[in-house]
């Protein structure tokens, strides 16, 4: 099976879209994949969102398109059906650990201490989120637990931006970064969509 990380090939971003509707889901998805990035992550977190995945996947067929905010083994059941490419979760449970680990794609779920990433270890995942990133400890965290869970590696989501990317990325247990900076809310809110392609096209 594919890994998170085999799926991301070269790319160290994982963009993440939030759509508050799926007109919006689908500006912010082009936009991205004007800058050239194959990968992006739709966010659960609206009532369009599962519908702008759908709607992304059908207009965008060459990008990998993920399903973010995946709370339990409902969404994740909602998220496959839509046709999540891979998924990602903020946080983990014993039920969506297992749910996720019998997926056909790939799963990235989301920890925030040492225990967390045990317990996800043990079943089975060797990559993982890491959120939120700047409060769960941020680097000094990633470097902490590098010694210690040495066939571990993360992507860290939550506080990462332009200005702290690469201190992230220069980890040796960092496999990429996770954000929304590339998409602010307020260029969605304009309409400013070039904003988003050169945040984008920043990154690569
Ligand atoms: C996530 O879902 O991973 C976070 O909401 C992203 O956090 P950010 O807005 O700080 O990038």
């Amino acid at each position: 099976m594919t890994t998170f990380s085999q799926l991301m090939g070269t790319q160290t971003l994982l963009p993440i879209i939030q759509a508050d509707t799926v007109e919006q889901g689908l500006d912010i998805a082009k936009a991205m994949a004007d800058s050239g990035l194959k990968v992006v992550e739709v966010v659960l977190r609206s009532d369009a969102s599962l519908e702008a995945l759908r709607a992304i996947k059908q207009q965008h067929p060459d990008l990998l398109v993920g399903a973010g905010t995946v709370l339990d083994t409902q969404m994740l059941q909602q998220a496959l059906d839509a046709g999540a490419d891979f998924i990602v979760t903020p946080a983990i449970t014993d039920a969506l650990l297992k749910a996720v680990k019998a997926c056909e794609v790939p799963g990235l779920p989301g920890v925030s201490t040492p225990a967390d990433i045990a317990l996800a270890r043990e079943n089975g995942f060797h990559e993982m989120k890491l959120f939120p990133a700047s409060l769960a400890g941020g680097i000094p965290f990633l470097k902490a637990v590098s010694s210690v869970f040495r066939d571990v590696v993360f992507c860290p989501t939550g506080g990462i931006n332009a200005n702290n990317r690469c201190d992230y990325l220069a980890l040796p247990n960092v496999i990429g970064v996770g954000g929304t900076w590339v998409a602010q809310k307020e260029w969605v809110e304009a309409g400013e969509w070039h904003k988003i392609t050169d945040a984008c096209k920043a990154v690569l």
